[in-house]
């Protein structure tokens, strides 16, 4: 009987943000489904939301291979998903969407904007209000709202976790939360920015700044404005959000010092290099503040081998010394990984 009542128990999840993130996470879970039966099948999507192409729901859960089948680039719009009785369509907006539908958990993978953290922070309010746990990709409610939304969590013991926000899929948030709180961490370093790593990579190989950053672009590394990432604030907003989940520090991004890569040149890293050295963009934070530098770093530097789009974050322990984790900082895998993670999370913590 007890095997009978698990079995019905469902989390069910609303997409906020059908993108490459939430495309990412939906086709984990149907990769997941298919390759364990029965494990996690008690995981569904009930609902997806995007900005222009539309909004669904339905009460059992959403087909996985027919919505997936419709996230391709070009025309696909959510109206193209097969007809149901059940289905529900009509929300003018994600908040009301968010409102309206029955569901166990929040997932927001919109855009992320560092300003005004707009319309995210709103949704993740909504779902916080109508007793929905929240798991987010998007950076700028973490960033800009972070004790609002966590006193609003804890007031109905919901969760409120942003694994995907910092390395993506590498797990540095539950390590240094979940399996490092007790090691003292007294600082922490990294690289946490992909692209400008990627691009003093390929100026180590001999191109300019120019043809670093067109060939970071083409690859889909930089965006068409780049100016997050090689001004540093993308790494920046990872050490806010560092700030805020291990030393309980409320910063606002002008409160980190903050450099860019804009003014390295190729002489830079050329005399660099003579010496053995290399440049990267570090952050780094402590109890008392963080910043996003520049360094020139030696060889035996932990960071000093993080090449390429790779990520690195180093926890400056008492009890273990240094532990480095290196891995993915991006991608629509890695990052659904992140977002895996915190679901597993609350599945295996039976918070439905
Ligand atoms: N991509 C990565 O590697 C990565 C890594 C870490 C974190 N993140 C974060 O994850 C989030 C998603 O990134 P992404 O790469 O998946 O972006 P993306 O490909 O641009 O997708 C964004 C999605 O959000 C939808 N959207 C826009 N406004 C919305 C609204 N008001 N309500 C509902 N949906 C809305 C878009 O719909 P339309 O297409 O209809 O506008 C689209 O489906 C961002 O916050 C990003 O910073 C991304």
């Amino acid at each position: 009987l007890l095997n009978k009542v698990k079995k019905q128990i469902y989390m069910r999840i609303l997409l906020a943000g059908f993108g490459t993130v939430g495309q990412g996470f939906v086709e984990i879970l149907r990769d997941k489904q298919a390759a364990s039966p029965g494990a996690y099948d008690d995981i569904q999507i009930a609902g997806v939301a995007t900005g222009s192409r539309g909004r669904l729901y339905h009460p059992a859960g959403l087909n996985l291979d027919d919505l997936l089948r419709i996230s391709g680039t070009g025309d696909d719009t959510l109206a193209d998903y097969p007809a149901d009785t059940d289905l529900q369509r009509n929300w003018h907006s994600t908040e009301a969407f968010i409102r309206e539908c029955a569901a166990d958990v929040v997932i927001e993978a919109t855009p992320s904007n560092l300003e005004t953290g707009q319309p995210a922070i709103a949704h993740c309010e909504a779902a916080l209000e109508t007793g929905k746990h929240l798991v987010l990709a998007n950076k700028g409610p973490v960033v800009l709202a972070f004790q609002a939304l966590q006193a609003l969590a804890d007031e109905q013991n919901l969760a409120f976790r942003y694994e995907a926000t910092v390395l993506a899929g590498t797990p540095a948030i539950a390590t240094v939360t979940e399996l490092l709180d007790d090691a003292n961490v007294r600082a922490i370093r990294g690289i946490f920015n992909g692209t400008t790593n990627f691009m003093l990579s390929e100026m180590e190989n001999g191109l300019s700044y120019e043809g670093a950053l067109a060939k970071a672009q083409e690859l889909g590394y930089a965006e068409s404005d780049p100016s997050a990432d090689v001004e540093g604030w993308d790494a920046a907003a990872k050490v806010v959000i560092l700030m805020a989940s291990v030393y309980g520090q409320s910063v606002a991004l002008s409160d980190v010092d903050v450099q860019g890569i804009t003014g390295i040149t190729a002489q830079d890293i050329t005399d660099a290099q003579q010496a053995d050295e290399r440049y990267r963009l570090v952050a780094m934070l402590d109890a008392a503040g963080g910043s996003v530098v520049l360094q020139r770093l030696m060889v035996d530097d932990p960071l000093y081998n993080i090449q390429g789009a790779t990520n690195a974050i180093v926890f400056q322990t008492d009890l273990l010394g240094d532990v480095t984790l290196t891995g993915a900082g991006a991608g629509r895998i890695e990052t659904g990984y992140g977002l895996w993670l915190d679901i597993l999370f609350l599945k295996r913590r039976q918070m439905l």
